[in-house]
């Protein structure tokens, strides 16, 4: 046991904070002493394990408190008093903890910045893919490597849904709502379906990796995913996956979030449900692939609680977060990949060509093409589904504006970008 022990105050028990304490009670750990709760609703909880703890009924009055080293902060938003109680915490020299990824993610600079004007850390494991320990494999194993690109299924709730609505053969709608009964989307899930969530991970995942503070992240979210699609793309011998991905090359640096599709050999197209995956790219260590849950209260408490227990064993110090990366960063458009495109038109001749033609005006090439049996008799509709090779997104974009104005064509082409990762 430490001479002193390590103090921590825990703002918030909800989800990940009622996580936290049943882990405490059962982990035991003799070094850590919880000296204050802020809880609207457990304004007393019981047992010998709380003892010397104070209790405040709202996290505010952790302002005027300073009996802690740690606080550890699991009440969530990117404001508020979220970002009022760590910041006053660093400014006091406390370390922080905390699983706020839209927090850490804003605030990225300014929270450097207060660390080391005040010589103290704050830590964020529980932020990104909550039960994969990914922030210490990039901030500590691969500190010896240099990250080349790392990419991943970020979002467990999005992941549920594409991979239900292909195995249980439903649209995105009556998935979504099975999903909040079973608890595996909120209430408001905007933020895990738009690619908000994902993005915020990817901007921390830039951040610890190549020093990109990178605010704004070019998200699509699945929202518009239809099960058509799924269905073609797998037997094309594909999944659609919504993907993060960051890469820093020569100070580029491409951030991007997007559903697209994935060979079904990739690591990456083999984790279906709740998980997230992330494939890690760096020089010596080559390809390192890690699978886990992404959130509920366990699998984050513990990522939290690893953090405080490093905080009362380590001093470690990072050389990556304190030199940040000059970056230019590279937009959407100019994009370099394939392409998997969904026409819906008059089934008629000169159709093909009509496409064909707009494509040779922008340089894409086709790779493949079917025609699908709409399964409607007599129907003047066909629709067609082309895989490119590799064109600029620009061209993609341009092109298909020129397309969807033809006057075969019925409905807004479906476009979804092919990564070919293996
Ligand atoms: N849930 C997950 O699986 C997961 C995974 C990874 C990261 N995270 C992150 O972890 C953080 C917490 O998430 P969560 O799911 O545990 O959220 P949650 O269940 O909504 O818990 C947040 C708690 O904070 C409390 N709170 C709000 N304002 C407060 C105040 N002024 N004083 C004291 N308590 C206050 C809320 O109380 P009321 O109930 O009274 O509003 C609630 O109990 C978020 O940043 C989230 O992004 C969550």
């Amino acid at each position: 046991m430490l001479k002193n022990k390590l103090k921590i105050a825990i703002a918030g028990i909800g989800t990940v904070g009622s996580g936290l304490l049943d882990l405490l009670k059962k982990y035991k750990d003799q070094n850590i002493e919880v000296s204050a709760i802020a809880s609207r609703k457990h304004t007393k909880l019981k047992g010998k394990y709380f003892k010397n703890t104070t209790f405040f009924k709202d996290a505010k009055y952790l302002l005027d408190f300073n009996d802690y080293d740690v606080l550890v902060e699991l009440i969530g938003g990117d404001s508020g008093i979220a970002k009022l109680i760590v910041i006053d915490a660093l400014n006091k020299k406390k370390n922080v903890v905390t699983a706020n990824k839209a927090l850490v993610s804003r605030y990225w600079n300014d929270f450097q910045k207060l660390t080391t004007i005040n010589n103290c850390k704050i830590k964020f494991e529980a932020a990104v893919a909550g039960g994969i320990p990914i922030i210490k494999v990039i901030d500590e194993f691969l500190l010896s490597n240099k990250i080349k690109r790392i990419y991943g299924i970020l979002n467990g709730t999005s992941n549920y849904i594409l991979s239900e609505m292909l195995s249980s053969n439903k649209e995105f709608n009556k998935i979504l709502s099975d999903a909040k009964k079973l608890g595996y989307a909120e209430s408001d899930p905007t933020f895990d379906i738009d690619g908000t969530d994902a993005s915020h991970k990817l901007s921390i995942l830039s951040s610890i990796a190549f020093g990109c503070d990178v605010q704004k992240i070019k998200n699509e979210g699945i929202q518009n995913i239809n099960l058509l699609d799924l269905k073609i793309a797998d037997t094309l011998g594909y999944k659609i996956k919504l993907l993060g991905l960051t890469e820093f090359d020569n100070n580029n640096l491409k951030c991007f979030v997007y559903p697209c599709l994935l060979s079904k050999d990739s690591f990456i197209a083999k984790i279906d449900g709740v998980y997230n995956g992330i494939v890690v790219e760096s020089d010596f260590c080559k390809k390192s692939c890690f699978v886990g849950e992404g959130a509920g209260a366990y699998p984050t408490a513990t990522s939290v609680l690893s953090d405080i227990i490093d905080l009362s064993q380590r001093n470690l110090d990072n050389s990556r977060k304190k030199n940040l990366s000059k970056y230019k960063i590279v937009n959407l458009d100019d994009r370099l990949g394939c392409y998997y495109l969904r026409f819906s038109t008059d089934d008629k001749s000169g159709v093909i060509s009509g496409i064909a033609n707009e494509f040779k005006k922008f340089n894409i090439s086709m790779k493949s093409m079917l025609q699908k049996d709409t399964g409607k008799v007599n129907s003047a509709e066909a629709t067609i589904v082309i895989t490119t090779h590799t064109c600029l997104e620009k061209n993609m974009m341009k092109a298909l504006s020129k397309i969807n104005n033809l006057s075969f064509i019925r409905q807004k082409t479906v476009y979804l970008r092919i990564e070919n990762f293996k």
